[in-house]
């Protein structure tokens, strides 16, 4: 019991970057999208609008503060650059599937951006295998449950 309590509050502080990260574009992201509104070979945008320039370095800048504040920045930085990239590699995957902006992708959507922000900060860091397993469980839950407060609190149009 006290080795799961363990478990569950090591995978949770040691991606706390990540999920900050993550979280940051929904409140401090618009404007420019990241691709410049330009198009892909398939004639469909390469990440679309909801990829903003704001979007992507508020997460990298919240997420790094984060670390910093949990005494570790480089994991910080590396684990949200991670999270930032995931996201619009998912984005990028998504065009390619023909998804418009905004659409789900159920697999892409919740894990991209937790899987990528580990291999980057793994190096530095590196993380036990039953932690990683643990954050690729609960990670579609959390996500769920933020993004539906995120829709309630009128800052994203879809629950996704
Ligand atoms: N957002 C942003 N910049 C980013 C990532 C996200 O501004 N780099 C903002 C956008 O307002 C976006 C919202 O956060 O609509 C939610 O992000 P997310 O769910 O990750 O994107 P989607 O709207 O699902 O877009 P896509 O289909 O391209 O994944
Ligand atoms: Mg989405």
């Amino acid at each position: 019991m006290l080795d799961l309590t363990i478990l569950i509050l090591k995978s949770l502080w040691y991606i706390l970057p990540a999920y900050m990260a993550n979280m940051s574009p929904v409140i401090f992201g618009g404007g420019r999208p990241l691709d410049m509104g330009k198009k892909f070979l398939d004639g469909r945008r390469i990440l679309g609008d909801h990829k903003t320039i704001k979007g992507f370095a508020s997460g990298i800048l919240i997420g790094t503060l984060v670390g910093c504040l949990q005494g570790r920045s480089l994991t910080g930085f590396l684990l949200s650059s991670g999270a930032m990239l995931g996201d619009s590699l998912g984005s990028f995957v998504k065009r390619r599937m023909g998804i418009e902006a905004g659409g789900s992708a159920p697999f892409l959507d919740q894990e991209g951006f937790l899987i990528i922000s580990i291999l980057l900060s793994y190096p530095v860091e590196p993380l036990d295998i039953g932690s990683i397993l643990f954050l690729l469980v609960v990670t579609p839950a959390l996500h769920k449950g933020t993004n539906v407060i995120a829709h309630r609190l009128g800052l994203k149009g879809v629950d996704h």
